[in-house]
């Protein structure tokens, strides 16, 4: 009885039909009107107050409560922000390459845009399992909080693993983040304050030059050849500039694919000694190596507590996990526990648990080994098409990682054949998005080679051939 009584005032206030500050009858009155016992009254309303549909002002009865805000599409044209919302900066975002190409309709799109591996061999099945199989195993404790730093199996394992690659660490000084997007947050947030300058090289990872804005850095950048990082250009900038921090991707570089040498690897942290610099080296895809001999990681190479290392699963195995680490040893270490407990309380413990079954079992290394055994018949794929369809442009063929960096020729901007390429049916990221604006190039552009199968890598690549005969041909000139 109480709820018929609810849901009938409840749908009257929400269609409008008993107007804010309408005053309903006393329990009592609406008790005796329906013959029923007041307590049933009293309940209906005691539920429609808490849903805020009602309130009581002492000594004067029960009011509707002034209507929830409309929901966005059905906002009036002159619609008042509040006050404080009205002080933000508008700010509309830009239409991503893979969003520009679904906007085309293409009945066969093909996406070389995106940061990651192919989803198609994410191994959810066996993560399904082993889900199962932790929360079983581990109950309760598995869906706690747990340790900031993380769960100390998955730091033992990443110790181990990290171990046999060369870089020698203790559990004690791997931190687990959301990601390693995090983890490059909380070093930036940790180390610097709005206008301090960090270093970084051009090309580099757009998420990370996102947040050096977000956080009002000053970024100063260096450009890269084939051999990486221009070590001579970075100590020019450390002489003339007090730079607070050097973030780098000495192995296959997002979005080039080079891999700093080992030589300017060890010139690069004799500066950082000499300098006073902190190093944030990003290995987001350090074991996707389809050739050659793998180079030492900075942090390999660090005596003790120059370089923080990061790295993540979320190219290897899955993005959708959110789980990074960092490595780092000195008094720098707890600080950034405290920040990290302090930003998030902590990463995800069912994900981490869940991680490292899988890690363990030998599932991660067996997955491992067969994506770098397909991604390298993509490349060559992709270094094929390229040849055969892409003759004017330049590459530099990537020994590992994700993408392939392709300069077109002189004076033709990503940018612009971007839409093109996106009506041809495919899509790529575009160069702009790797620089800091104030050395903004625009002629150059990244493709994903291990996201798609070689036959689509090949008719992708023939699109991207039609798309910039079109644009050479003086499309862009009439636009
Ligand atoms: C170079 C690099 N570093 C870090 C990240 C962040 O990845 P995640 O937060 O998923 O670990 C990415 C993602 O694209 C990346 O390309």
């Amino acid at each position: 009885l109480y709820r018929q009584i609810e849901g009938f005032l409840r749908q009257g206030i929400l269609s409008g039909s008993l107007a804010a500050e309408t005053r309903l009858p006393a329990t009592r009155t609406l008790a005796r009107d329906l013959g029923l016992n007041r307590l049933t009254v009293e309940t209906a309303y005691a539920e429609l107050q808490a849903d805020g549909l009602i309130y009581t002002r002492s000594g004067s009865g029960t009011y509707v409560l002034p209507r929830f805000q409309p929901a966005a599409a059905d906002r009036p044209a002159d619609f008042a922000w509040p006050l404080w919302q009205q002080e933000e900066v508008p700010h509309t975002p830009s239409l991503t390459p893979d969003e520009l190409l679904a906007a085309t309709r293409h009945p066969q799109p093909l996406s070389l845009a995106i940061g990651t591996g192919d989803s198609r061999l994410f191994p959810v099945k066996d993560f399904h399992k082993i889900v199962q199989t932790v929360i079983r195993r581990d109950g309760i404790a598995a869906l706690e909080y747990g340790d900031p730093r993380g769960y100390a199996p998955l730091r033992r394992t990443i110790a181990h693993v990290l171990g046999s690659q060369g870089v020698p660490t203790r559990p004690d000084n791997i931190l687990i983040t959301s990601g390693s997007q995090q983890g490059l947050a909380l070093m930036a947030q940790l180390l610097l304050k709005p206008g301090d300058e960090v270093l970084v090289e051009t090309p580099t990872y757009g998420g990370a030059l996102d947040l050096f804005r977000a956080l009002n850095l000053s970024i100063v950048s260096v450009p890269i050849d084939a051999q990486g990082l221009q070590i001579d250009h970075v100590e020019q900038q450390l002489q003339q500039r007090p730079i607070k921090l050097i973030y780098t991707m000495p192995t296959f570089q997002n979005p080039t694919g080079i891999c700093l040498s080992t030589s300017r690897r060890r010139r690069l942290l004799a500066l950082a000694d000499r300098y006073n610099v902190p190093i944030l080296e990003d290995d987001f895809v350090g074991d996707l190596r389809y050739e050659g001999r793998a180079q030492p990681a900075l942090k390999a190479l660090d005596s003790g507590g120059r370089v923080i290392y990061l790295s993540t699963f979320s190219k290897m195995l899955m993005p959708g996990l959110r789980v990074g680490f960092l490595v780092a040893d000195g008094p720098i270490y707890n600080r950034l526990v405290n920040f990290k407990r302090a930003s998030d309380l902590a990463t995800s413990n069912l994900t981490q648990r869940a991680v490292e079954a899988y890690v363990t079992i030998g599932r991660y290394q067996a997955h491992l080994r067969r994506s770098c055994q397909i991604y390298r018949q993509r490349r060559d794929a992709m270094l094929t098409a390229i040849k055969r369809y892409l003759p004017g442009v330049q590459i530099d063929p990537p020994r590992g990682g994700l993408f392939v960096w392709v300069r077109l020729p002189a004076g033709l901007s990503s940018s612009q054949l971007l839409p093109l390429a996106c009506e041809a049916g495919m899509a790529f990221a575009p160069g702009r998005d790797f620089f800091p604006p104030d050395s903004l190039e625009d002629n150059a552009l990244r493709l994903n080679f291990a996201a798609q199968h070689p036959a689509d890598i090949e008719e992708a690549i023939k699109r991207l051939s039609s798309a910039l005969h079109r644009y050479s041909n003086g499309f862009h000139k009439v636009h």
